[in-house]
């Protein structure tokens, strides 16, 4: 795999069919595979949707997601010419990746890495999130893709231990 880094985004907080959660779904799997590939992390912040209840977060991310919208996230990855590997994870939010993540993609050119999509989500698995992957980059290598329903992430670690060994050669 070379040197690699998981990226993802994740909402703690009011979320459907696991209530108010401290950390958040997609954030618990990427720290399973931080600590089971030894990758680096860079997670995007935003307190956008701090304390939001899970329905009105709904409708503001279908507005965002209609309107095409890049809202900004905090910090910024270190060199990530550094890396051979990159996996990329968030929640499916209507179909794909919630649009802060693509805030991401417009800012930072993967092209010519290897990316591996993992989402979690509530019945959508990987949605649209590949495809929307291979289109902001359209020279990278996507593939090993891996998704999880949310509310199985706390008990789940044994099924993304598997994913990996499946991929990581
Ligand atoms: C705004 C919003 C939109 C969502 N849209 C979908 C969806 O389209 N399909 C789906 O399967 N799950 C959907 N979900 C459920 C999340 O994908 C799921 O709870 C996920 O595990 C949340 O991850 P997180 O805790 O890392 O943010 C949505 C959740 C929210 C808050």
């Amino acid at each position: 795999m070379g040197k690699s880094i998981v990226i993802f985004f994740s909402h703690a907080g009011d979320n459907y069919a696991v209530g108010n959660i401290k950390v958040g779904n997609t954030k618990i799997v990427a720290d399973y595979i931080t600590e089971i590939t030894g990758a680096d992390q860079f997670e995007i912040v935003t307190h956008k949707y701090d304390g939001m209840a899970y329905a009105p977060l709904c409708d503001l991310a279908k507005e965002e997601q209609q309107q095409g919208e890049l809202p900004p996230f905090e910090g910024e990855p270190e060199n990530l010419d550094q890396y051979d590997t990159v996996f990329i994870g968030g929640p499916v939010w209507w179909g794909t990746y919630p649009q802060v993540m693509f805030t991401f993609f417009s800012k930072y050119d993967l092209n010519g890495k290897t990316i591996i999509p993992f989402t979690t989500h509530e019945g959508s698995g990987l949605g649209r999130c590949v495809s929307d992957v291979k289109k902001a980059y359209p020279e990278a290598k996507v593939k090993g893709e891996f998704s999880i329903y949310g509310h199985e992430v706390r008990s789940g670690r044994e099924k993304v231990e598997k994913w990996l060994k499946s991929i990581v050669k």
